[in-house]
């Protein structure tokens, strides 16, 4: 039996939690024969709930976890950590870009960075799923001293996936016909979702889908918009997906990129492609299963690069904003 790998959730007792506890207990993460041991950290007031949680991942009785801690002490929970799974935070309501959560938001994530430097293992990865997720993560990483920065993720696969499933319902296939794409940007109403270097069965999406109009408009603006979409519906916001785009997220920083291919992961940019360093930016990455790159010589035509400058545009207004936050 391999070692327990060490996850710690927090905001595990609120709805992506409760989607996404099952799914890495059960192997969907990090393989059928990964053990695993899960410190679940909320808040005091969500102590109850998570005492709920906690009972029912017992009632599984999952083969493959070994250990489950449920905390609201930062550096109880984050104490030997492979994996920082950052969700818990506040959800926007209807009728709020997510940028407006910075104010309540952004906060948390100095005392969490800080604990995860303070406790974790040191070649711990932390995933950024609360919202505004990109600068949520530049401000973790900024405040977690001595992890490098290249540990440092936040989720836009749910809008990878979202933009998959759209090109797929468009042009009669399976999702799994669609290939390289890439989120650009932030996770935001301003991000990219890149349909000219996208494949469909290995064709040019563009090839495929000669609705250009529905490509430059409707498509983007269903994937920018498809949060917002679902907490109308629903009165609350994406939480199987978003749970679902974490374990996705997880697998492909932790298994080799199928050949040719990429994946959208935010990450701190380095400069390439125009993007200012160290920004947290989504592009595209490919991992070789230990360590990801991004994917150089994509090419932008002058409609993708306007609307990529603009989500990093935000991405630069959002660090602005924050800027107290970020230790200098
Ligand atoms: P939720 O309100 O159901 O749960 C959030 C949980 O976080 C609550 O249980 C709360 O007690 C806990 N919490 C709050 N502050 C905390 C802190 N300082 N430490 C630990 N726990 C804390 O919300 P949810 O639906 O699970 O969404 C969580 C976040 O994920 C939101 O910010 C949401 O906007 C974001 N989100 C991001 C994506 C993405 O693609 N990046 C997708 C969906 C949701
Ligand atoms: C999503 O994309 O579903 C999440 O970021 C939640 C939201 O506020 O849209």
């Amino acid at each position: 039996m391999k070692a327990p790998i060490t996850v710690s959730v927090t905001g595990a007792a609120g709805q992506i939690g409760y989607a996404l506890l099952t799914r890495i207990a059960s192997g969907s993460m990090f393989g059928p024969d990964q053990p695993v041991n899960l410190r679940l950290i909320e808040i005091e007031p969500a102590m109850g709930a998570l005492e709920g949680t906690v009972m029912e991942m017992d009632d599984c009785a999952f083969p493959l976890l070994n250990e489950i801690v449920p905390t609201c002490d930062l550096n109880e929970g984050f104490r030997g950590a492979d994996w920082a799974l950052l969700v818990g935070s506040v959800p926007r309501k209807a009728g709020m870009e997510r940028a407006d959560l910075l104010g309540i938001n952004g906060k948390i994530f100095t005392g969490q960075g800080q604990a995860i430097a303070g406790n974790a293992a040191s070649g711990v990865r932390t995933l950024v799923v609360g919202n505004p997720c990109n600068t949520n993560c530049l401000i973790a990483m900024n405040n977690a001293n001595g992890i490098p920065n290249e540990q440092f993720f936040a989720m836009t696969r749910l809008d990878e996936n979202r933009a998959k499933s759209q090109l797929a319902a468009k042009a009669g296939v399976h999702n799994s016909a669609v290939t390289n794409l890439c989120i650009w940007g932030n996770h935001s109403a301003t991000q990219y979702p890149d349909f000219t270097n996208a494949k469909i069965d290995g064709k040019l999406v563009t090839e495929v889908i000669s609705d250009r109009a529905w490509l430059e408009g409707e498509f983007i603006s269903t994937v920018q918009q498809r949060g917002a979409a679902i907490i109308k519906a629903r009165g609350q916001s994406s939480a199987a997906s978003a749970a679902n785009g974490v374990v996705d997220t997880i697998r492909s920083l932790t298994t080799p990129t199928p050949e040719g291919d990429w994946t959208s992961v935010a990450v701190c940019s380095d400069g390439s492609y125009g993007i200012p360093e160290g920004l947290i930016a989504s592009m595209p990455i490919r991992s070789d299963g230990q360590n990801w790159s991004i994917v150089q010589g994509v090419e932008l035509d002058d409609f993708s690069r306007t609307k990529l400058d603009a989500s990093v545009a935000e991405l630069s207004e959002e660090r602005e904003a924050v800027k107290d936050l970020i230790p200098s």
